[in-house]
């Protein structure tokens, strides 16, 4: 972060206070109000923090107007086209591209931490067989805590080193499982031959009783949905993270709580809520009908999949996942596929109407993504299942980022009171 040479005036009854400013490296200014209640006694104001920045961070850079989003410089249409997954892992991670030799001591320090311990398996029992596998996420990732004390230690940079490989390494047996679990079928263990794609392909879909065989176009895209949603700076449940790690937290509880912010229909549950609602959709002759109803300011309906906090333009994960949703149903021979047939026209029909264009709607990278994990063969119960396993290493690095930051300090909103101002207790049979 450097300083700016440009300071911001604050004027208010006959006062006016002195802002510092920062100028990032891409981006707008930042105005520094860090000291502001201090000298003026005043708080700002900013629900949804639609205007504040809430820490410096040199991990992933979004242009929303232009549609732009690179991870430590490096634009993601790149990355997922000529890097994968456990490559991003490492750049996100460590800020730079590795070498052929760091790649493969990184790849072996994730494929050996892959197994879980043992005990975890009566956890897993523990749960309902109807639970989401969600629910079932956030409760073991959690309890990693309890299975994994030597990497809780947050002062200590060897255990934040183990305890970050080991949330990227065990995240896509912990989401198997999960899957395994909701749908009655044993435990498929990890197996270390496999790259990180089709390990979770084989995992989720082999039984005992036959073999999966991993399709590389299939692996292809499945390690492309997990580069597409690595990370994606201070979104809601990074900032969960974020949060919860500047009480001192574990890293295991930080990122169950990230898992919990995903989960909501607004944030990762969009990817299940998108192909829910493309199926009640159903055939494209139904679309005006919810064109309408996501236009009408008295219906809470949304078109899911559309719409972004940070992107006034094409998301540009949207743009490659279109494009694996395409490879992918030809693959399986399913391009005639209606949902995908509605899909495409719904995007068509609304980025023609003026409602959409007014509001800067355009289609996020939940709106392909859905489909494409479908046609693989995971319900919808998986879909956010599998965004929290791709996320988990956007968490983490912003995580320890976060712990190496000397100027870090616990996170403590202020607030616009608005409830009643002091009064007496009233005993109950005067009320
Ligand atoms: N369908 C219809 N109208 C919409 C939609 C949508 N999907 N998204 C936004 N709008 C409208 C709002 O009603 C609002 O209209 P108004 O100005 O007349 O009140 C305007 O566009 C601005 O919307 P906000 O909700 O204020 O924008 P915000 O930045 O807070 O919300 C969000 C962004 C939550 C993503 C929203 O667009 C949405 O709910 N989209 C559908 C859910 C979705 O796809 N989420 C995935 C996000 S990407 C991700 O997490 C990976």
């Amino acid at each position: 972060m450097a300083d700016s040479n440009k300071t911001a005036t604050l004027t208010f009854d006959n006062k006016s206070f002195e802002l510092p400013m920062h100028s990032p490296t891409a981006g707008p200014d930042v105005i520094d109000i860090g000291k502001l209640y201090g000298q003026a006694d005043v708080f700002t104001f900013d629900p949804g923090f639609t205007s504040t920045a809430a820490c410096a961070s040199t991990i992933t850079f979004i242009d929303g107007d232009k549609g732009e989003l690179l991870h430590r410089g490096y634009p993601i249409d790149q990355l997922a086209e000529k890097s994968h997954f456990l490559e991003v892992c490492y750049l996100l991670l460590y800020g730079e591209l590795p070498t052929a030799e760091q790649l493969e001591d990184f790849e072996n320090r994730v494929t050996l931490h892959t197994m879980l311990h043992e005990q975890m398996t009566y956890f897993y029992r523990g749960f309902r067989r109807d639970a989401h596998p969600m629910a079932v996420m956030v409760g073991v990732v959690g309890a990693m805590s309890a299975f994994y004390h030597d990497s809780t230690d947050i002062n200590d940079p060897w255990q934040r080193e183990v305890a970050s490989i080991r949330l990227i390494a065990k995240m896509p047996t912990i989401a198997a499982w999960a899957y395994k679990y909701h749908i009655g079928q044993p435990f498929v263990y990890p197996r270390n031959d496999l790259d990180y794609a089709s390990n979770f392909l084989r995992m989720c879909f082999s039984v005992p009783a036959e073999e999966y065989e991993v399709n590389p176009i299939l692996s292809r895209a499945m390690d492309r949905i997990f580069t597409l949603h690595a990370d994606h700076e201070q979104n809601a449940s990074t900032s969960t993270v974020r949060l919860a790690s500047s009480s001192g937290a574990n890293p295991f509880a930080c990122i169950a709580a990230g898992i919990a912010c995903l989960w909501g229909p607004a944030h990762g549950g969009a990817n299940q809520a998108c192909l829910e609602m493309l199926r009640e959709i159903g055939t494209p002759d139904r679309i005006p009908e919810f064109i309408e109803r996501a236009k009408d300011r008295n219906d809470p309906f949304r078109l899911m999949g559309f719409g972004h906090r940070v992107y006034k333009n094409f998301d540009p994960r949207a743009k490659v996942m279109k494009q694996s949703a395409d490879e992918v149903l030809e693959l399986l021979g399913i391009e005639d596929n209606p949902t995908l047939q509605t899909a495409k026209e719904l995007e068509k029909i609304a980025l023609e109407d003026d409602y959409f264009i007014d509001k800067k709607l355009y289609p996020n990278v939940d709106f392909y993504s859905g489909i494409i994990l479908d046609a693989m063969g995971f319900p919808t119960s998986m879909f956010t299942p599998i965004f929290a396993l791709a996320r988990t290493v956007g968490w983490v690095a912003q995580w320890k980022e976060q712990l190496s930051d000397p100027a870090h300090k616990i996170g403590r909103p202020r607030q616009l009171y608005t409830g009643k101002t002091f009064r007496d207790y009233v005993e109950v049979e005067n009320r």
